[in-house]
């Protein structure tokens, strides 16, 4: 287990009283964010022990104590007590995916520009780096089967491969390919639990794009994703901008304007406030 400072561990949260306020599970979400962040700086430690990871069981455990679900958007709940979910910036008439990036998919950003980033620096050809730029971004509106939603909410814009790569990271994400560089990340132990065994469909997909032609796509997004990454880290988005101009396709009428099958979806991203 990682040595906690506690002092500073609750001043971070805001102090006794905040913590007080705070409900067992939440405090339980905190902290193993907090463990998180700092497992990078422990793992160089040298001797010290394995961390040691909960079980499906013990994760399961927890779903009665919550108020909300593990699924749910991240636009759509604020986990600390201490917070509000705040006035969103209102969006221009004709949004584009750079505004709903500047605007809406503001958890998930900094992830996605830094495994992009990492993308890039691979070498890795444009239609897999504007994947990795979009991998995660869905979990805005959605977490659960994210793979899924987010080849959904791309696929009209993008080429064909990059949704393919979006869809199919989830899946791939449970399988470790030491060739490609890809070993299976402590995190999801901690957040599946250590004996945690992949949902049928996940391991059908798994069997799926192992034997397909563009294997290589989604297995380069968690090559490049980032299971220790910096939270507080700033990524410019300027690398990407002539990226998605070649790449990605902008509706004239602006995302969510545009009668697109998925045109629902942007707009429920750009107005989470909206009671029905
Ligand atoms: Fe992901
Ligand atoms: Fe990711």
């Amino acid at each position: 287990m990682i040595e906690i400072d506690r002092r500073a561990f609750i001043s971070a949260l805001g102090g006794t009283a905040a913590v007080g306020l705070m409900s067992h599970e939440a405090r339980a979400d905190a902290l193993e964010e907090h463990l998180a962040r700092r497992l990078q700086l422990a793992q160089a430690e040298p001797g010290s022990p394995p961390e040691r990871f909960p079980t499906a069981a013990e994760i399961e455990a927890r779903i009665p104590t919550r108020h909300y679900r593990r699924g749910v958007g991240t636009l759509f709940l604020e986990t600390d007590p201490e917070r509000t979910v705040g006035v969103l910036a209102p969006m221009p008439e004709r949004p584009t995916l750079v505004d709903f990036l500047e605007r809406r998919f503001t958890f998930p950003r900094s992830h996605c520009l830094q495994s992009a980033n990492k993308a890039l620096e691979r070498g890795v050809d444009e239609e897999v780096v504007l994947a990795c730029l979009l991998h995660d971004l869905v979990q805005v509106m959605m977490r659960s089967d994210h793979g899924y939603w987010g080849a959904q909410l791309f696929e009209p814009y993008v080429p064909e491969r990059t949704a393919f790569a979006i869809k199919y990271h989830q899946a791939l994400r449970f399988y470790a390919d030491e060739e490609a560089g890809y070993t299976y990340p402590d995190l999801y132990y901690r957040i599946f639990g250590e004996d945690y065994v992949p949902a049928p469909h996940v391991q059908a997909a798994y069997e799926y794009v192992r034997g397909h032609r563009w294997y290589d796509a989604p297995r380069e997004v968690t090559v490049s994703d980032l299971y220790a990454f910096d939270p507080d880290a700033e990524v410019s988005l300027d690398p990407f901008v002539d990226i998605i101009g070649r790449n990605f396709k902008q509706p004239e009428e602006g995302l969510g304007n545009d009668g697109s099958p998925v045109a629902h979806m942007w707009r429920t991203i750009a107005n989470p406030d909206a009671p029905l």
